[in-house]
């Protein structure tokens, strides 16, 4: 594949980025000490309104970290996204854990909350186990109905952790969690910023809480479970998951600028949906109206047997012309090794990975770019020869 003209999702890098790094460079501080570190963590937190963040070296270490401090261990089940990017998953197997997948909601593209909430509320019934903690994920940017897994989680005593790596920006906007923002809702949350997430640190990520014990723990974990004082004393297994200063930096800079971005995200969006929008065969992004999605990573579904092309074919036509499309994610259950793991529903998943494409939409994405996208796009999917 060749260098694409038109790129899925790249930084922007507009702000006052250099000038940050520049004073990382000046004051020595390049390391993971720096007075970045900490105002990223009080920054980041906040602005989603969480009285903590700890910042870490992904989003995969801030999962990991988070599932650890709510006592997820070996042999613990957490369920969790089907359809989702598998950093979400993988985080429960390095614990030992199991994981239960759960399929999407047709009309979220999210974690189904009424087969969460049907299956928990049985095995309570049948005094069966039930999972140590739920992990969802808010993919492409569209928060997930969290309202009755809330309820259902705090009814069972099961902990709810948020995937929020791909929806920084995203919140409720009616019902019992309307003014609040994804990845505080659960006791942990955990976002990304890596290359191509909404804003970007190079590579890192954040958990956050309103429980200062377990943010303690937390950075604890993150830095090696080291006790305070000059020797090297260490209370028990930790992990070298820190966000260097010249990340910080980064993401600082990067937080100044997230309402534009948003924004920008937001009217891209608005664009593809109006041109879209009546194409047949074309389903755009859920717009439930109890959310305000960031349209992080614009995504359609493709139906092969009412448009002209599938998303396989539309994504090579597009490639063909300088334009980088990609499929949404394969479920985790058909990778190799979490095929025999439990499963709750089934269908949607395939469903989507098989029909979805995401289409590009860089914070600087051009309305001129944007509009050969959609010309492209809309020739491949009416049958016209491109
Ligand atoms: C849903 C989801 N979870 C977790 C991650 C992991 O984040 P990172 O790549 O920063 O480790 C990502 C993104 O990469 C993601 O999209």
């Amino acid at each position: 594949m060749s260098e694409p003209r038109i790129p899925l999702s790249v930084p922007h890098l507009a702000g006052n980025e250099r000038s940050y790094l520049q004073e990382c460079v000046d004051t020595n501080f390049v390391s993971s000490v720096g007075p970045f570190v900490p105002r990223f963590e009080a920054e980041f937190a906040a602005r989603v309104g969480s009285p903590f963040g700890v910042a870490c070296a992904s989003g995969t270490a801030a999962i990991h970290v988070a599932l650890q401090v709510a006592g997820v261990g070996a042999g613990d089940e957490v369920w969790v996204s089907d359809f989702t990017f598998i950093a979400t998953v993988n985080p429960i197997t390095y614990l030992g854990a199991r994981p239960v997948l759960v399929d999407a909601d047709p009309a979220t593209w999210n974690m189904d909350a009424a087969l969460v909430c049907e299956e928990l509320r049985r095995r309570q019934r049948a005094g069966r186990p039930l999972p140590k903690a739920l992990l969802p994920a808010h993919v492409l940017g569209l928060p997930t109905d969290l309202a009755p897994l809330m309820e259902v989680c705090q009814e069972c005593g099961v902990t709810l952790v948020e995937d929020a790596a791909e929806a920084l920006g995203a919140g409720f906007t009616a019902g019992p969690l309307a003014g609040r923002q994804v990845g505080t809702v659960g006791l942990l949350g955990c976002f990304s910023f890596n290359g191509n997430k909404i804003i970007t640190t190079g590579g890192g990520g954040m958990m956050v809480t309103a429980d200062a014990a377990l943010a303690r723990r937390a950075k604890h974990l993150t830095t090696q479970a080291r006790r305070p004082g000059p020797e090297y004393w260490h209370d028990e297994v930790g992990y070298n998951y820190r966000l260097t200063n010249l990340a910080a930096a980064l993401g600082v800079a990067q937080l100044e600028q997230l309402d534009a971005f948003l924004a920008a995200k937001r009217a891209i969006a608005r664009r593809y949906d109006e041109a879209l929008g009546a194409v047949p065969g074309v389903s755009l992004p859920p717009r439930p109206t109890w959310a305000a999605p960031s349209m992080w990573l614009y995504s359609i579904l493709i139906d092969p047997t009412r448009a002209a092309v599938d998303r396989r074919r539309a994504l090579e036509i597009l490639d063909r012309h300088g334009i980088q499309a990609r499929p949404v994610w394969a479920p985790a259950h058909l990778m190799p090794f979490y095929r025999d793991a439990e499963r709750l529903g089934g269908g949607v998943g395939e469903r989507l990975f098989e029909q979805g494409l995401s289409l590009p939409c860089s914070v600087g994405l051009r309305p001129a770019e944007q509009a050969e996208v959609i010309d492209v796009l809309m020739a491949a999917l009416q049958g016209e020869v491109v």
